[in-house]
């Protein structure tokens, strides 16, 4: 039933019908009255009237209808007018103008929307439920009709609705983005593209799903064939200046990435590993992006150089990172139809040779700037995808994660620095850490570890190359670094480790030595001597020295028992097990360890600290003079290292006088004048070539030393008493007197004044104890046999072993012994003495002539320089006085009787006439007839 009403009338009553949702009754007015209720204003109508609220699928048909011209008056359906019915004319026309109805178009319209009415409609209409409703999710039943009558919508829908509608209210409700549609469709590129994947990866377990954000967010969004420009330059702008790139937006995405890759690398990896690139889009099936075979060319590339570069920035040291870096880089690969990388897994065992693949002038410094700055350039080598580049970042991930695997960790750029700056001094620090590390932390009895751990040090160097010629650049992380010193750190780290039977078959018996002969030798040694300075324990059989000791032997062929270094080691082996026998404090506290002795200035003095440290060790002199030799031939006595300058010419002798000089030394402090009075006269003497270089400076010393010992209770007695004197003051004097004349024998011509001096002393001494013992002896031989055979004798003589006397017991008395038959021999002067031997080393006589004069001839050698007089000996005195020079000193008459006193008295002139020849013999360097005869000096040796 038509109606009929005013068009005021039929207004108000559309805007009526749209005001109450009333679709169906809008729809029939509409039809009925086409003339009245336009297109256009229909539209306007509801866009102000209808409630944004009300569902799509309420009224999309009836735009559709409406679009179509095809809206159908249905005669059954009736329509009220009674609203409008009693209106007057005048009244109806007033509230009409009221009505204020929306214009489809504003001044910001885009002007794709052109002047087509329903989308500029559905455009508005699309906000205004966004902002007035907030039902995002409306909109795309609303819009989908139309999206093949309008591309405006279409693009709106599918690039903008969707994203943001997936953003907000599927993939991160929690965190939607807080712009309204139109705000967000006006945003630029960059901060539209940072919204939409700001939740992405955020969480953990969101790193599965890295790949549908960009495939469901990112992939409509691209769609906006907007943000598509077709290059406008075929070649770089001349200025230098950056190209855009052929999409702003997808820039703007795969910056997105690489700066993932720098903060949050896994959101990175993820994101290539999941996502194939613009092509790779979730349209809901909408629709689907359109590119030109030179977009998908730039496309693809970018997207690996995007790759690319977030390898390069990776922060992160750890395994899992670099495994993440590695499959990127075979993503890359597979995308470009680059050579396919083999699994991790495998490319990490078989350590495959790349530096054949890696082009020469990617290796250079400026390639390093690379690493760092414009990652995304079209002009940055280093992340052009080709066969090279990509091999050259395999090579770093591989090296990067063999440092990181040995407890280095180190990350891509890092490598890349290594390989790319070619830092000598870098490359070694970083080098000898590693193989450090490996020799510290590896396990120390596998040897598949450590053939594994070269193979892995070696590659690094060169990346797998064969033999590099001369003139290639070498390629690796440790390029600049000769083989040769990786092989000796390796070698060093092998015995470090026990591992001599792999170090032996590597290094010395294999066909193609790795390491010439001579810097075998240097390694090994050195390893040893680093054993050796870290052993705790002198003893050889133990910790560092037994190490020290199975290193030089392991390498039989370069170090045979002959050889000079390995008795050098041997030596001082035995040297340091040596001083394991003592107890052995060089500072405060702190016990004896073997580098000690290694780097000792003075190493000879060690045995000074043993003999303090350790009472009565000074009788093994014989042990300590063998140790002495072993520092010698060990090489730790050098020259510069002695304190006496006379030391230079032959340090092992003097090493041994010096060791004797100790022992006779402490011998004295210990009170044992019987062992340094032995060590005296039968080590110093035997020991002093004389006549054929300078004496040296301990022997004498210690000689006088010993001559001055004075007798003491405390004295250690001697043990037996050979047949020397009985008396033990005198038996002691002798003994002194013998030290002084050794020392005088030794030592050198401007101390002899002093020795003499003492020397006198002494005898004076002896002397007067010869006079006390005369006259007891005539004591005693007035009451003499009766008390003899009673025996009862007084003073405790009786016992000679509680009062070391042997008065009491009648010996054997040497008549026209030896000394007596030599005085016939002995050549009648000292003048005539010193013309015989030629003059072969007069020093110390002439010397003793000379103080002689000056003393006023008390020593009885009156005129002996000047050659004038005769030199016939007169005065018992000087008799005495060479007698005491010799150390075969005679033996005392212990018979009670006169007779043998007179013979006694006799046998002392006759012996000083000999020892005088005998002593001055010495001094004039002829052989001595008493030297080391069985004379009665042996007291106390053994
Ligand atoms: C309009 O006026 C007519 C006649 O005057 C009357 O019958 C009708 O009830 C009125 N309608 C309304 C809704 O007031
Ligand atoms: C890369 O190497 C592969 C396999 O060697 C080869 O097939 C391919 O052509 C190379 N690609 C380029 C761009 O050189
Ligand atoms: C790979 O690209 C780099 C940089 O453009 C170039 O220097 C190199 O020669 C290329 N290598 C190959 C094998 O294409
Ligand atoms: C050295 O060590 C071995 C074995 O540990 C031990 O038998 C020996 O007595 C030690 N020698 C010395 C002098 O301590
Ligand atoms: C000498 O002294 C020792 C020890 O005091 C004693 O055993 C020995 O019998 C003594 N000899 C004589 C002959 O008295």
């Amino acid at each position: 039933m038509a109606i009929s009403l005013s068009p005021a009338k039929l207004v108000l009553l559309a805007v009526h019908f749209a005001v109450q949702a009333d679709i169906d009754s809008l729809a029939v007015l509409s039809a009925r009255h086409d003339t009245v209720l336009r297109k256009d204003l229909v539209l306007r109508i509801l866009l102000t009237y209808l409630p944004e609220t009300l569902q799509s699928n309420k009224y999309v048909g009836f735009l559709e209808s409406l679009q179509r011209g095809t809206l159908s008056e249905n005669i059954h359906h009736d329509v009220d007018a009674s609203l409008v019915e009693n209106l007057t004319e005048e009244d109806a026309t007033k509230r009409v103008r009221k009505l204020r109805l929306l214009p489809l178009t504003l001044k910001e319209t885009p002007k794709e929307v052109g002047d087509d009415s329903i989308t500029s409609f559905l455009v508005r209409r699309s906000y205004k439920v966004d902002e007035e409703a907030g039902l995002l999710a409306e909109l795309p039943t609303l819009l989908l009709p139309f999206m093949d009558h309008s591309p405006y919508v279409r693009t709106l829908l599918i690039s903008t609705i969707l994203p943001l509608l997936r953003r907000n209210c599927e993939y991160h409700p929690e965190n939607p983005v807080q712009y309204t549609l139109s705000a967000f469709q006006q945003l630029p590129d960059r901060v539209a593209a940072n919204l939409l994947l700001s939740q992405t990866g955020a969480r953990e377990e969101d790193l599965p799903v890295v790949g549908r954000d960009l495939r469901g967010l990112i992939g409509p969004w691209l769609v906006d064939e907007k943000k598509w420009k077709i290059r406008r330059h075929s070649i770089a702008p001349p200025n230098g200046e950056e190209d855009d790139g052929i999409c702003a937006g997808y820039d703007e995405v795969l910056r997105w990435l690489t700066t993932q890759a720098s903060k949050n690398w896994k959101v990175a990896v993820s994101a290539i590993q999941q996502w194939g690139g613009p092509g790779d889009a979730d349209l809901a099936g909408w629709g689907k992006l359109e590119l030109t075979e030179q977009q998908q060319d730039h496309v693809r590339r970018a997207y690996a150089k995007a790759a690319l570069a977030s390898a390069y920035v990776l922060p992160e040291a750890s395994p899992e990172a670099i495994e993440g870096a590695y499959s990127i880089v075979a993503q890359v690969a597979n995308s470009c139809d680059l050579e396919p990388l083999p699994p991790f897994s495998s490319t990490v065992t078989l350590l495959p040779p790349l530096a054949e693949q890696i082009s020469e002038d990617i290796i250079c410094t400026k390639s390093a700037t690379f690493m760092r700055n414009d990652l995304l350039s079209s002009s940055n080598i280093l992340t052009t995808p080709n066969n090279s580049t990509v091999a050259f970042l395999e090579a770093l991930i591989l090296s990067a994660h063999l440092l990181t695997k040995a407890g280095h960790p180190c990350t891509i750029r890092r490598a890349g620095e290594l390989a790319l700056l070619q830092d000598e001094r870098d490359q070694k620090e970083q080098a000898t850490k590693l193989i450090h590390h490996m020799s510290h932390n590896g396990p120390k009895t596998e040897d598949k570890f450590w053939i594994r751990a070269r193979n892995e040090v070696l590659w690094l160097r060169d990346w797998g190359a064969e033999e590099v010629s001369a003139d290639a650049t070498a390629k690796g992380v440790f390029s600049k670094l000769k083989k040769e010193l990786l092989e000796v750190e390796i070698l060093k780290a092998l015995l470090s480790n026990t591992r001599y039977a792999l170090a032996r078959s590597l290094y010395e018996d294999a066909p193609d030595r790795p390491l010439d002969q001579k810097v075998l030798q240097d390694a090994v040694y050195a390893t040893a001597m680093t054993a050796y300075d870290n052993a705790s324990n002198p003893n050889r059989t133990r910790g560092g020295l037994k190490k020290c000791d199975e290193i030089i032997k392991s390498f039989p062929e370069t170090f045979p028992k002959s050889h000079p270094l390995a008795k050098k080691v041997e030596a001082l082996l035995q040297a340091t097990h040596a001083l394991s026998e003592y107890r052995l404090v060089l500072k405060q506290g702190e016990p004896f360890t073997p580098i000690v002795l290694r780097v000792h200035s003075d190493p000879v003095s060690i045995i000074g600290k043993i003999l303090e440290q350790n009472p009565k060790s000074y009788t093994r002199l014989q042990d300590f003079l063998d140790l002495g030799s072993r520092m010698v031939q060990a090489g730790l006595v050098k020259p510069s290292s002695s304190p006496s300058p006379t030391a230079l010419s032959h340090p092992p002798e003097q090493v041994s006088h010096r060791i004797t000089a100790m022992c006779i030394d402490v011998a004295l402090t210990e009170e044992d004048f019987e062992t340094a009075y032995s060590y005296v006269v039968t080590r110093l003497e035997s020991s002093s070539s004389f006549g054929q270089q300078q004496p040296d400076d301990y022997s004498w010393r210690v000689a006088l030393q010993a001559g001055k010992y004075r007798r003491t209770s405390r004295t250690v007695r001697p043990t037996h008493y050979g047949t020397s004197s009985a008396n033990p003051e005198i038996r002691h004097l002798e003994q002194r007197i013998e030290c002084l004349s050794v020392a005088l024998r030794i030592a050198p011509p401007a101390t002899l004044q002093e020795i003499l001096n003492v020397y006198r002393r002494a005898e004076e001494e002896l002397d007067a104890a010869v006079k006390a013992e005369e006259e007891r002896e005539e004591e005693w031989d007035w009451k003499g046999d009766s008390i003899v055979n009673s025996g009862n004798m007084p003073g405790g003589f009786t016992n000679s072993t509680t009062t070391g006397s042997t008065l009491s017991k009648p010996r054997t008395i040497p008549t026209g012994g030896r000394r007596a038959d030599k005085e016939e021999e002995a050549p009648m002067s000292l003048f005539d003495l010193a013309r015989a031997t030629g003059l072969t080393g007069p020093k110390n006589l002439s010397a003793l002539s000379g103080l002689q004069r000056a003393a006023g001839g008390a020593f009885g050698l009156d005129g002996m320089g000047t050659g004038a007089g005769t030199g016939t000996r007169t005065s018992t005195d000087s008799a005495r006085s060479a007698e005491a020079m010799s150390p075969t000193m005679s033996s005392h008459d212990g018979d009670g009787g006169g007779q043998q006193r007179a013979r006694k008295r006799d046998q002392l002139k006759n012996a000083a006439m000999g020892t005088l020849v005998s002593g001055v013999g010495w001094l004039v360097g002829a052989p001595g007839p008493a030297a080391g005869s069985g004379g009665g000096g042996g007291n106390g040796r053994e």
